[in-house]
C-alpha cells in the first residue's frame, strides 16, 4: 500500500496529556470531559487529529503507562461513555483521534500478571519474562531505563520477572502467541470504536535477545533496542490491525537507529506509519548521561536533522517535535524562558516545523509555556524523577546541585497543569491541582494568546497552516546550509517548483553573516518572528537578531 497520499502527511497532531489538560469536576486532575470543553480551542489553533496519552485503568505508577485494564477507562478520567462523547465530538468537528497504546509491558496489577503470580504453570504465567536467579542474584545486569536492575524477584516463585521500567511495569513475553493475539484484540477493540490512529510507546523494545546476556559493555539495552523479531511483530500487527482498520501508527522508538526507522516506517506500508525518535534532543545529555547539566551541542543538533531528514527522504517517514510529557519545556531548554521566550519559542517552532514529516505539539507548546522551576522535591511526581533524585543524593551530590538538575531535566516540567487563563491554578482546576502549576500563568495563557495577534500560538497557527498550502514543506527535500555555523541553523528545502531557506538564530545575541554567500534575493517571506525581515537583497553579509527566525520562498 502507498503511503505518499496518506493524510498525515501534511497533518499536525496535538498531544493531549489529560491529566494536566482541563479538569471539569475540581479533582485537581483533568478529565476527558475537560478535552470535549477543549475541542473548539483546537480547531482554532488548527491541528488535525488529537493523540491522548494512556487513559486506561491503571494504578497510576507512571501515569497511566502502567496500564491494568486496556478496555476500560480510569474511573479519574471519567468513563466510556465520555470516551465515546469525545470521539464523536472531535469527529464531528474533523478532528481524528490517536491512543497511546502500551503494550511492552503491563501493569502488575493487571490481571494477567494477578495470574502469573498465582504458580509457574498458570496460563498467564508466560505472558511475562520469567528468570531463574543466577548465583542469587538477578539473570543479567541489565538496568531498567527508570534506574536499578530490570529485574524484580517474585519471592513466591524463586523467580525473577523482567521490567525494563518501573517495577509496577511488567515486560510482556511477545514470544508467546497469546500476548500477540491478546493485543490485536485490544487494538481491535478501540479501532471498531472508530479511533484514527495509534501511538505505540517504546514498540522497538518488544522483542528481547532470547539469551538474556549479561552487558559487559552497557545497560543491556542493546540486547533488545530494535530487538530480533521486531520487524516480523509489527508486520503481523500491520496485516491484522493497521491495514485492516486503516489507522495511522506512531512507534515511540527508545534509542533506535536510521536503518531500523527506514523499515518501521518504510513507504511500502508494511510496519508502522511514522516514527517517533529522540536523538535530536539528546543532545543535552552528555556521554549519553540524562542527569548532567551541559549546554546542548548545537553542531550534533544539526547533523542529527541533517541526517534523518536525508535518511528518510524518500525512504519512511518522522515525527517533529521538540516536547512532549517526558521532555522538559523546549524555551527552557533550547530557548530563553524569560527576555526572549515569544522570540525563541516561535524560532523553535519554525525550525522544526518547515523540516519534512509530521509535527506534533504538546499542550501548552503553542503557547511557549516554559518549565515551572520547581524549587523542592515534594513539588515532583514522576517517578523517574524521584527515582534520580535518590540515586544522586546516594552519588553524594549536593542537594542543591540534584534540585537545580531536576528543575532542567526532570520530565514533570511538562507536566504541570496546561495554562487556559490567569484565574487560580491557571484556570485549570477548582481544586488543588495533582501538580503544582507553573507560577507564571498570569502572564502565559491561552487567553491570553487568543487576544494577542503577536502570541506564540498563532505562529504555531500560521505553520500549521502553510504545511497544508504550501507543498514543499511536506514533499522537498534538505540540504543543511551552514552545517558548521556555531549559531545559525538555515537549511533548504527543494522540489520540483521551489526553494526555501530556513534561517534560524539559536543564541540570544545578533549574529551576523559575513560573506554569507546564500542569494535570497526574488524571495518572498514566508513565515518570520520578527515581522520586519528587510535585508532579502543582500546577499554577502546578513545579521540576524537574537533568536531571529525567517523562511523565505523562491
Ligand atoms: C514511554 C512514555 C513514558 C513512559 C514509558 C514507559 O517512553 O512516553 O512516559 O514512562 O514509555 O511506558
Amino acid at each position: 500500500m502507498s503511503k505518499t497520499n496518506e493524510w498525515w502527511r501534511s497533518a499536525t497532531i496535538y498531544q493531549i496529556y489529560p491529566k494536566s489538560f482541563c479538569d471539569t469536576t475540581g479533582s485537581g486532575s483533568g478529565d476527558i470531559k475537560g478535552i470535549i470543553s477543549k475541542l473548539d480551542y483546537l480547531c482554532y489553533l488548527g491541528i488535525d487529529a488529537i493523540w491522548i496519552t494512556p487513559i486506561y485503568q491503571s494504578p497510576q505508577i507512571d501515569n497511566g503507562y502502567d496500564v491494568s485494564d486496556f478496555y476500560t477507562i480510569s474511573p479519574e478520567y471519567g468513563t466510556m461513555d465520555d470516551f465515546d462523547d469525545l470521539l464523536a465530538q472531535a469527529h464531528s468537528r474533523g478532528l481524528r483521534v490517536i491512543m497511546d497504546m502500551v503494550f511492552n509491558h503491563t501493569s502488575t496489577a493487571h490481571p494477567w500478571f494477578q495470574s502469573a503470580l498465582e504458580s509457574k504453570d498458570n496460563p498467564y504465567r508466560d505472558f511475562y519474562i520469567w528468570r531463574d536467579p543466577v548465583n542469587g542474584q538477578p539473570p543479567n545486569n541489565w538496568q531498567s531505563k527508570f534506574g536499578d536492575s530490570a529485574w524484580e524477584l517474585d519471592a513466591h516463585s524463586g523467580q525473577y520477572y523482567l521490567h525494563l521500567f518501573a517495577k509496577e511495569q511488567a515486560d510482556l513475553n511477545w514470544e508467546n502467541p497469546a500476548v500477540r493475539q491478546n493485543i490485536k484484540n485490544i487494538m481491535q477493540f478501540w479501532a471498531e470504536k472508530g479511533v484514527d490512529g495509534f501511538r505505540l510507546d517504546v514498540i522497538n523494545l518488544i522483542s528481547k535477545q532470547q539469551d538474556f546476556p549479561d552487558d559487559n559493555e552497557g545497560d543491556g539495552r542493546r540486547f533488545y533496542t530494535d530487538g530480533p523479531k521486531v520487524h516480523k511483530y509489527l508486520q503481523e500487527m500491520n496485516k491484522a490491525i493497521f491495514q485492516r482498520y486503516g489507522v495511522v501508527t506512531v512507534g515511540e522508538m527508545s534509542s533506535t537507529s536510521l536503518e531500523h526507522c527506514r523499515q518501521y516506517s518504510s513507504l511500502s506500508g508494511k510496519e508502522l506509519s511514522m516514527v517517533f525518535n529522540f536523538h535530536h534532543l539528546k543532545v543535552d545529555y552528555p556521554c549519553g548521561e540524562k542527569w548532567q547539566l551541559e549546554p546542548f551541542d548545537f553542531l550534533q543538533m544539526k547533523k542529527i536533522f541533517r541526517d534523518w531528514q536525508q535518511g528518510l527522504f524518500n525512504q519512511g517517514w518522522n515525527a517533529l517535535f521538540w516536547c512532549n510529557h517526558d521532555q522538559p519545556r523546549i524555551v527552557s531548554r533550547f530557548g530563553c524562558d524569560k527576555k526572549f521566550r515569544v522570540e525563541s519559542a516561535k524560532m523553535l517552532a519554525t525550525a522544526i516545523h518547515l523540516m519534512q514529516g509530521t509535527p506534533y505539539i504538546y499542550q501548552g507548546e503553542e503557547l511557549g509555556m516554559t518549565n515551572p522551576n520547581f524549587q523542592n522535591i515534594d513539588d515532583y511526581r514522576d517517578v523517574e524523577s524521584l527515582n534520580a533524585y535518590h540515586m544522586l543524593i546516594a552519588k553524594g551530590l549536593p542537594k542543591e546541585e540534584v534540585l537545580t538538575i531536576l528543575s532542567a531535566k526532570s520530565r514533570d516540567n511538562s507536566r504541570t497543569p496546561m495554562h487556559w487563563n490567569d484565574s487560580k491554578n491557571a484556570g485549570f482546576t477548582t481544586g488543588t491541582p495533582w501538580i503544582n502549576c507553573a507560577s507564571n500563568s498570569v502572564e502565559i495563557n491561552a487567553k491570553q494568546s487568543i487576544e494577542d495577534n503577536k502570541s506564540v500560538f498563532y505562529h504555531y497557527r500560521d505553520l500549521i497552516r502553510l504545511r497544508k498550502s504550501i507543498s514543499i514543506i511536506t514533499d522537498g527535500d534538505y540540504e543543511d546550509l551552514l552545517p558548521y555555523h556555531l549559531d545559525i541553523f538555515c537549511y533548504r528545502r527543494k522540489n520540483d517548483k521551489n526553494e526555501m531557506v530556513v534561517l534560524n538564530n539559536f543564541r540570544p545575541y545578533h549574529v551576523t553573516l559575513d560573506n554569507f554567500g546564500i542569494s535570497l534575493s526574488g524571495g518572498d517571506v514566508l513565515i518570520q518572528n520578527y515581522k520586519d525581515f528587510v535585508n532579502i537583497e543582500s546577499v554577502s553579509s546578513l545579521t540576524l537578531r537574537p533568536f531571529e527566525s525567517v523562511a523565505i520562498l523562491f
